[in-house]
Order: C-alpha cells, then sequence, then structure tokens
C-alpha cells in the first residue's frame, strides 16, 4: 500500500492515509522531544532503531496472544498499521524505580519492586499528560470499564513477555509507557510504538542507560544507546 495524504503529525512520528480506509502508515521521524515538548533535538538514526525495535516487539507480543495494530514492515522507517482510535490514556508499567515515580515518592532509582505497577496518564500535552486512576479515567469517558479491564490486562501480559525476552538480551526493562487503540469494531489492541523512546532498559551488569533518558538528562552518547539497543535485538 502506498502512502497518502498526511493525517496527523506527532512529536515523532507522521501518520498517512493508504488507499484503504482501514490501514494507515506511519512514518517515523528523528526528531526527539521531552517534557511535553519543551525540550526539542534530534536523534540521528533514531526513527529507524525505532521501528524497526517496534515491529520487531509487536511480532513478539503478537505471537504471545497480544493482539496489535502490527500489519507490515514498508522499509526502515515506515510501517502499515491497522488503523485505530487512540484511547487517550498513557499506560504505564513498572518494574524497578526510576523516573517520575523515583521523584513523586522521594526514593532512589533501582529499587527492584516484588510486583509491577500499573498507573494512567491522561494523553494531553496541554495539561502535561495528569496521572488519573481509573475511576477518573471513567469520569471523563476516556474508556469503558470493560475497556480499561482489557487493557489492564494486556499491559501486564506485555509486561511479562517483554521482560523475560530483554532480560535475554542483558537488559532490564525497567519501566515503559504503552498506547491502545479501538479497531473499527471496538477491539482493543496495543498500538503507538515500543521503543527506547517509551522504555527504560538498564544493561543488566551495569545498570547503564540505553534508553531516551540520555537525551532528557543531557547524559550524551544518545545516538549511541539507540544503537546498542538495535544490536541487541538484531545483532547488528
Ligand atoms: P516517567 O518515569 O517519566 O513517568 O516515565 C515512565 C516511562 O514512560 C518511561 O519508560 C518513559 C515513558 N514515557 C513516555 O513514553 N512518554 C512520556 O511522555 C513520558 C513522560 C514517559
Ligand atoms: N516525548 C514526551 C514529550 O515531549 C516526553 C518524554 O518522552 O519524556 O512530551
Amino acid at each position: 500500500m502506498e502512502k497518502k495524504e498526511l493525517l496527523y503529525e506527532g512529536k515523532a512520528k507522521k501518520v498517512f492515509a493508504t488507499e484503504d480506509e482501514n490501514y494507515v502508515i506511519v512514518s517515523y521521524k528523528d526528531d526527539a522531544t521531552a517534557f511535553d515538548g519543551l525540550k526539542k533535538g534530534t536523534i540521528l538514526g533514531k526513527g529507524v532503531v525505532n521501528n524497526r525495535m517496534s515491529n520487531y516487539l509487536m511480532q513478539l507480543l503478537e505471537k504471545n496472544g497480544v493482539p496489535t495494530h502490527f500489519v507490515e514492515e514498508i522499509d526502515y522507517r515506515d510501517t502499515l498499521v491497522k488503523k485505530v482510535e487512540i484511547v487517550p490514556l498513557e499506560v504505564i508499567i513498572r518494574n524497578i524505580s526510576a523516573g517520575s515515580f523515583a521523584k513523586h515518592y522521594g526514593v532512589e532509582e533501582g529499587i527492584v519492586f516484588d510486583e509491577p505497577t500499573i498507573e494512567f496518564s491522561y494523553k494531553n500535552d496541554d495539561l502535561h499528560d495528569p496521572l488519573l486512576n481509573s475511576y477518573h479515567a471513567l469520569a471523563l469517558k476516556l474508556a469503558t470499564k470493560e475497556e480499561i479491564a482489557r487493557i489492564k490486562e494486556l499491559a501486564f501480559s506485555v509486561n511479562r513477555i517483554l521482560k523475560e525476552y530483554f532480560l535475554s538480551l542483558g537488559v532490564k526493562l525497567v519501566d515503559f509507557k504503552l498506547e491502545f487503540g479501538r479497531l473499527s469494531d471496538g477491539t482493543i489492541v496495543l498500538a503507538d510504538e515500543i521503543s527506547p523512546d517509551t522504555c527504560r532498559f538498564w544493561d543488566a551488569k551495569t545498570n547503564e542507560k540505553l534508553d531516551k533518558d540520555r537525551f532528557r538528562r543531557d547524559l550524551g552518547g544518545v545516538e549511541d544507546a539507540y544503537r546498542e539497543m538495535l544490536h541487541r535485538v538484531f545483532g547488528e
């Protein structure tokens, strides 16, 4: 299928129509932002890493029973996906304390939890993605009770599958953000991306950060970290 008109341009991706209204093409950019778009930059090659890694992981998840939007990788930057209506919730799972969790609760990074945590934020940059619970999400009619239950179930499945997978590559899956979408028949599927932009990856031996925190926190070696994650997944 071919790219038709641009439907939407986000901070890291563009979405194009195709000749079939049930499918869109996602095109990954090298643009990087943080802090609700306040910090801007470019991470050379990021679009390729994120597209390829996300596609690989979506296929791994499909094999393990998690429905996703993935259809077909067109090239290193572009992917055909099922068109969904995005549920405006960012679903965050954490296995180890880091980032806003460490900040909010006044704890150091690196505490390994006995059980993973889940939290939601309202996907709305103008409001700075405020944290909310399932009752708030229901009150705001962001999703139904059944959808929220399904999203929680799928998010924990994704964690079980990916945690084990990344450990086999010598990487700790610290935390990550997922987005879900509705197909035209209402089925909930995993959408958006799973990449160093949306996950925290720490080297299992050294705890070196191999993700977008290198950009957010000006740690240097940003491109190298993305390249290293591509290398771990594809061996190139
Ligand atoms: P946090 O600790 O800043 O709340 O981030 C938790 C996880 O969510 C982390 O893996 C990075 C990811 N994330 C996004 O994908 N998009 C965002 O806008 C933010 C703030 C975090
Ligand atoms: N991409 C997000 C933004 O610019 C933030 C982040 O990933 O830290 O809002």
